[in-house]
């Protein structure tokens, strides 16, 4: 019955890697409208939030800039709270969910993290799905991919260390982070309605400045 079962998931996992190659390849066909003239690539983007909490400002804060988001990207959100804790010893046997998590990241053509700030760091489920994505050695999901982070907090500092030292593990992964704008959202709790809504009208003009600044980034330093 666990070998049936195992059979399964790797079916499942294996059809799902198909199915990833095919969107990927999808994504880098130029489009063309009616007349045949050229249209733009939509790049695939994986969104990487930092909380695992329900009701998370910096989830909202994602779903915002998939709404703002240029017509050229498309931005989905990656979950990481059904990662186990990653382990070494893994590397030869590893669980299904880090091998999907690998495949899904290494579809993608760029990344966003959006994170809050545990104790001035990284929260521990987000630096496990970079450490997963990164191994086993030599075998990176990660590498070579545009990427750019935006840490959001209640509090006035917007996240600064969080996002700091996730740009640090970012150089490491050869994943080249978008300088500026930076974003450190502070007071990030007073931005939504009760229905996860962005009502700050400065906000969604600097997230929507951000985005432009994003795609270009993308564009400039994407696979073609
Ligand atoms: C926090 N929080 C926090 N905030 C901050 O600005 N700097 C920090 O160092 C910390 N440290 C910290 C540690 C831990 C363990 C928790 C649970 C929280 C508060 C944090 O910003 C707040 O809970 C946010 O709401 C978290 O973001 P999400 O989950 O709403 O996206």
């Amino acid at each position: 019955m666990l070998v049936y079962a195992g059979a399964l998931v790797a079916e499942a996992l294996s059809v799902n890697a198909d199915l990833n190659t095919l969107m990927r390849q999808m994504a880098h066909v130029p489009l063309t409208d009616r007349e045949g003239n050229q249209m733009e690539t939509i790049r695939d983007v994986a969104v990487i939030v930092g909380s695992l909490r329900r009701d998370s400002i910096n989830r909202k804060v994602a779903n915002a800039l998939a709404e703002l988001a240029p017509a050229g990207l498309k931005l989905s959100i990656v979950e990481i709270g059904q990662l186990p804790i990653y382990n070494q010893d893994g590397d030869d046997n590893s669980p299904a969910e880090w091998s999907a998590f690998r495949e899904r990241i290494r579809a993608a053509d760029a990344y966003l993290f959006v994170t809050p700030e545990h104790n001035r760091s990284v929260p521990a489920a987000l630096k496990n799905a970079l450490d997963v994505g990164s191994r086993p050695y030599g075998k990176s999901a990660w590498s070579g991919k545009p990427g750019a982070v935006v840490s959001a907090s209640p509090g006035a500092v917007g996240g600064f260390g969080a996002n700091h030292h996730l740009r640090q593990s970012l150089v490491f992964l050869n994943v080249p982070a978008m300088a500026q704008p930076e974003a450190y959202i502070g007071g990030a709790d007073k931005l939504f309605d009760a229905s996860g809504k962005l009502v700050n009208d400065g906000t969604r003009k600097f997230l929507q400045d951000f985005m432009q600044a994003y795609v270009a980034w993308v564009a400039a330093n994407g696979k073609s």
